[in-house]
């Protein structure tokens, strides 16, 4: 395994807070942030200091924590009312990915279910769960990579988007991952990083994480993937995650769909690297999916220059749905799951 990829820690305990790598500085500068209360914490998951979906579950996890850490003297239906006010609170900070809402629900029923016990207890119980979800998540990230390696020829070219390596996640990464597996078991890999606009998290993020690693890569922009699929020079397309519905149907950041499409008509494999706390099975479709819009300034400006027009209008959809029709596989911390999905998913969770 690489360096990169086994050294990032995105996020860190630090005994009585959180330290971040805030990753709207990468990567030009390393810049840590020190997280003590849940709002600096809303505040880092909405303006994507820490993004990527299992990342921001873990963070909204610790988060908790901070949030009840120093609530004292108080019945528990007043601390309940407290908890229900924090889950929501975190809960508004990012709309699409569900690994936000799986943490949050995972530490509410834990919470609940210590309701005869005391406060300081189920606080403690909080800090230890964060810290498991965050443990857990490294090893379902491994797992992901080792189960991907069949799917991965000894030669390939592997088109990705987006940022879905060690920031994105505990460690390792999810699609990512499967390449840093692939690359330590001595696969000739080269890999198509889109540069993910209008943020940049391939070529601010995947490209750090690649190069650092030493893996054979080419930055592009979004609009080449066809040219690229056409001219025969991607075998594969492995991509993250930010929910999924029970049907297949796959959220993921925008300009996902467009490549689905594309490797419909080319005839090229469409992997979705997928960790369970990914999946929403409340949602029997993508149609359910809320899609996160963002401001327009991450369109009109690129950092603090202006490239367009002062008034213009602008409409920042920052992921899309991809059918599940247009899906080859998912990569799951338990195996693959290929076609028909609603069977392959619900035999996930039995
Ligand atoms: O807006 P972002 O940067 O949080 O979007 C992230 C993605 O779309 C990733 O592909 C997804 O979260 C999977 S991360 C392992």
């Amino acid at each position: 395994m690489n360096e990169t990829g086994k050294a990032i820690q995105s996020i860190e305990w630090r005994e009585d807070h959180v330290r971040i790598i805030d990753q709207t500085f990468l990567p030009g500068r390393t810049v840590y942030c020190d997280i003590r209360d849940v709002g600096q914490m809303w505040d880092a998951i909405k303006k994507l200091k820490v993004r990527g979906a299992p990342a921001i579950g873990i963070a909204a996890a610790y988060a908790f924590y901070l949030g009840i850490k120093d609530i004292r003297d108080i019945s528990y239906s007043g601390f309940s009312i407290e908890v229900d006010r924090i889950a929501q609170y975190l809960a508004s900070s990012r709309p699409t990915a569900v690994n936000l809402q799986w943490a949050l629900d995972r530490i509410q029923s834990t919470i609940h279910a210590l309701r005869e016990k005391p406060i300081d207890e189920i606080k403690d119980t909080v800090l230890q769960l964060a810290k498991t979800i965050h443990e857990e998540d490294k090893r379902i990230c491994k797992n992901i990579g080792l189960n991907g390696q069949e799917l991965i020829p000894d030669t390939a070219n592997i088109l990705t988007h987006c940022n879905t390596g060690g920031l994105a996640t505990g460690q390792y990464g999810t699609a990512l991952s499967m390449i840093y597996h692939a690359h330590e078991a001595g696969k000739k890999i080269h890999i198509w990083v889109d540069e993910t606009r209008p943020l940049l998290q391939g070529s601010r993020l995947t490209a750090w994480e690649l190069t650092s690693a030493g893996i054979p890569m080419q930055l592009v922009i979004d609009s080449a993937a066809g040219h690229l699929m056409k001219s025969g020079k991607v075998d594969l397309i492995v991509v993250g995650t930010d929910r999924v519905a029970a049907n297949g149907d796959t959220a993921n950041k925008i300009g996902t769909y467009s490549l689905s499409v594309l490797a419909k008509e080319h005839n090229i494999p469409f992997y979705v690297a997928a960790p369970l706390s990914s999946i929403d099975t409340a949602i029997k479709t993508g149609d359910e999916i809320p899609i996160e819009e963002r401001d327009g300034e991450e369109i009109t400006n690129i950092g603090s220059s202006r490239i367009a027009p002062k008034k213009v209008d602008t409409y920042n959809p920052a992921f899309d749905v991809t059918p599940a029709k247009n899906i080859t596989a998912f990569i799951t911390e338990k195996g693959i799951v290929k076609q028909p999905f609603t069977t392959g998913i619900a035999k996930l969770f039995s």
